[in-house]
């Protein structure tokens, strides 16, 4: 089993961001979480991640306990994440921003021999995997937005997760990445890995995902797959505000 929550709550002074959010994902799915702007779903990666404290609830996964645990204990149990807004560092390269997804920044110097060539042998490969090898030794302010997302999701692969949460990956996003993101999920979701992500491209979301989840005021009011999402009258309601 994978993902869980279970009555996840979180306010920020009077704006109640989670309000019993009780969540199952699909293991080895391509699930997405949507909903409209504020209703709860990048607190809801947040908490899940461990970035924020819920003020209630559980979260486990894969039968772990993984309430309260900090960011870097929820990243060696195998949940990777990118962010709404990039986290790069755009000075370093492209190829050390993937590299410090393993090591902290600043300590490359100490990075030799053996195993700096194996995790730079890694980090490049995920850059070629994802089609931005040519931008290597580019600083990583530099490259376009689209590929500015990639480079971030390079480096979450760099930590091998098995379950990957993608807040907004399209959103910003020229058509030709948008296409190259989506076949990337479903290369990526064949070989093994489980995706939760938060989109509001709605053609993309209906033709990716396996699982939809639908917050409104942060907590479900729907779930199920593409074909009864886009049919849901809540759904058409709270989100599309028909
Ligand atoms: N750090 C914060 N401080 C105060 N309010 C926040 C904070 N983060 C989120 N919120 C509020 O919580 C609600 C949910 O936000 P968010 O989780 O970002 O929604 P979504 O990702 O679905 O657009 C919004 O009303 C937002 O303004
Ligand atoms: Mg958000």
């Amino acid at each position: 089993m994978t993902l869980q929550t279970v009555d996840l709550r979180k306010a920020f002074g009077g704006v109640t961001a989670l309000d019993g959010a009780t969540v199952r994902f699909r293991d080895g799915k391509i699930n997405a979480l949507i909903g409209p702007n504020g209703s709860g779903k990048t607190t809801y990666f947040n908490c899940v991640t461990g970035m924020i404290r819920a003020d209630r609830g559980r979260v486990t996964y894969r039968e772990r306990d993984l309430t309260g645990r900090a960011p870097h204990v929820i990243a060696r149990a195998g949940i990777g994440r990118t962010f709404q807004l990039c986290r790069i560092f755009p000075r370093m390269t492209a190829l050390d921003n993937v590299l410090a997804a393993v090591r902290p920044a600043g300590v490359f110097d100490a990075l030799r021999g053996a195993r700096h060539r194996v995790e730079t042998g890694r980090a490049r490969g995920w850059l070629t995997r994802l089609g931005i090898e040519h931008l290597a030794g580019a600083p990583a302010g530099t490259l376009s937005w689209g590929q500015q997302k990639l480079l971030e999701l390079a480096g979450v692969l760099m930590t091998d997760p098995d379950t990957i949460l993608l807040d907004e990956p399209a959103g910003g996003v020229n058509p030709a990445l948008l296409d190259r993101i989506g076949t990337l999920v479903r290369e990526l979701n064949a070989e093994g890995r489980t995706f939760v992500i938060v989109e509001h491209n709605m053609d993309l979301v209906m033709s990716l995902s396996d699982h939809i989840v639908v917050f409104d005021r942060g907590r479900p009011i729907a779930e199920g797959p593409p074909s009864v999402i886009r049919t849901d009258e809540r759904v058409l309601g709270a989100y599309l505000g028909v």
